[in-house]
C-alpha cells in the first residue's frame, strides 16, 4: 500500500484497528456500522496517500453542504445521490423478487403533508408545463387490484422546478390518493420534463470539476405504501429523454422507461375535458410484493 518498506504500513494498520477496538462497547449493529466505515475510510485515505490539503478541501467541502442546506434545500441527500449512494441504498434494500416494479431514489423533493386527491383530480395547481393524463394500475403479484394503497405523486413543471424550490407554500403537482377496490389511480398532471438538479452549490462544482451532466431525465415521482406490502420508492422516465443514459443520480431501471402518448388539441380528453393544446397521456402497473420481499 506504500513503499517505505513497511514501518508506516504497520503504524496505519495499528490505527486502524485501535480506532475499530473503540466501538466494542457499542450496540452490536451500530459497532458494525462504525467498524465497517472507518475500516474503509482508513484504506481510503491509505490508498490515495491523502495530504494534509486535501483532507482540508474535504473538509470545506462537507462544511458548505452543510451551510447550503435548510428546510427547502439538502445538500447532503444530493451529494448522497450524485455519488451513487442513495441508489446503492436502494438497491441493497429492493426486494429481491423479480416481479416487483423496480424502486428508485427517494430524491430530496419529497414532501410531507401533499394534498389528498380523488381519481380524475387534476393535481397541476398551476404549475407550468403540459397537461398529462396518468393512470396507475396497483397490483399484487398474483395481478389482484390492491385496495387501500397509499400512492403519492410528485413531479417538477416544465420550469424545471418542483413546488418545493418555488417561492409560496402551494403544494402544486404533488397529491396522494388512495386507492379503492378496482386499485387504479388516476388524474392530470404536467408531463414531466429533464430538469438540472441544485448546481449552485457544492455539489454542482463536484460535478462541473469532473465534466459530468447535473441533469435529471424527465420523469415523475412515486411512493405506493399498502398493509402487507413492502414499500415501494420508484420514478416512472418518460421514453425518448436525451439524459436516460447520463442520470446525474444513477436512478434509471430500464424497467421504468415508459411511453408518454401525444394527443391533439382536437381529440376528446378523459373527464371531456377541452384543452387547447397537445395534451399527454401515460399508463402503468407497478407490482407490489408482500412486506418480508418474497
Ligand atoms: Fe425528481
Amino acid at each position: 500500500m506504500n513503499i517505505d518498506g513497511g514501518v508506516n504500513d504497520a503504524r496505519e494498520e495499528a490505527l486502524t484497528a485501535e480506532v475499530v477496538r473503540s466501538f466494542a462497547a457499542a450496540d452490536p449493529r451500530l459497532k458494525e456500522i462504525l467498524s465497517a466505515l472507518v475500516t474503509h475510510l482508513h484504506a481510503f485515505i491509505r490508498e490515495v496517500r491523502l495530504t494534509p490539503e486535501e483532507w482540508s478541501a474535504g473538509i470545506d467541502f462537507l462544511a458548505q453542504a452543510g451551510h447550503i442546506t435548510d428546510d427547502r434545500r439538502q445538500e447532503f441527500i444530493l451529494l448522497s445521490d450524485v455519488l451513487g449512494a442513495s441508489m446503492q441504498t436502494v438497491t441493497v434494500n429492493a426486494p429481491p423478487n423479480p416481479a416487483a416494479t423496480e424502486s428508485t431514489v427517494l430524491g430530496p423533493f419529497f414532501a410531507d403533508g401533499s394534498p389528498l386527491a380523488a381519481n380524475g383530480e387534476d393535481i397541476a395547481r398551476g404549475a407550468p408545463g403540459s397537461p398529462c393524463w396518468v393512470e396507475l394500475a396497483i397490483r399484487s403479484e398474483s395481478g389482484d387490484p390492491v385496495r387501500g394503497a397509499r400512492v403519492e405523486v410528485w413531479g417538477a413543471g416544465d420550469d424545471g422546478l418542483y413546488d418545493v424550490q418555488r417561492s409560496g407554500e402551494v403544494m402544486a403537482n404533488r397529491a396522494h390518493f388512495f386507492t379503492g377496490g378496482d386499485g387504479l389511480v388516476r388524474f392530470w398532471g404536467i408531463l414531466p420534463s429533464a430538469y438540472p438538479i441544485p448546481d449552485d452549490g457544492p455539489v454542482g462544482r463536484l460535478l462541473a470539476a469532473t465534466g459530468r451532466s447535473e441533469m435529471r431525465p424527465a420523469h415523475l415521482h412515486f411512493l405506493v405504501s399498502a398493509d402487507g406490502f413492502a414499500p415501494l420508492v420508484t420514478h416512472l422516465f418518460v421514453s425518448g429523454d436525451r439524459y436516460l443514459t447520463t442520470d446525474a443520480v444513477f436512478g434509471v431501471r430500464p424497467s421504468l422507461v415508459v411511453d408518454f402518448q401525444e394527443h391533439g388539441a382536437d381529440e376528446e380528453a378523459p373527464g371531456g375535458r377541452t384543452i387547447a393544446g397537445p395534451w399527454y397521456s401515460m399508463n402503468h402497473e407497478f407490482v407490489l410484493v408482500n412486506e418480508d420481499g418474497a
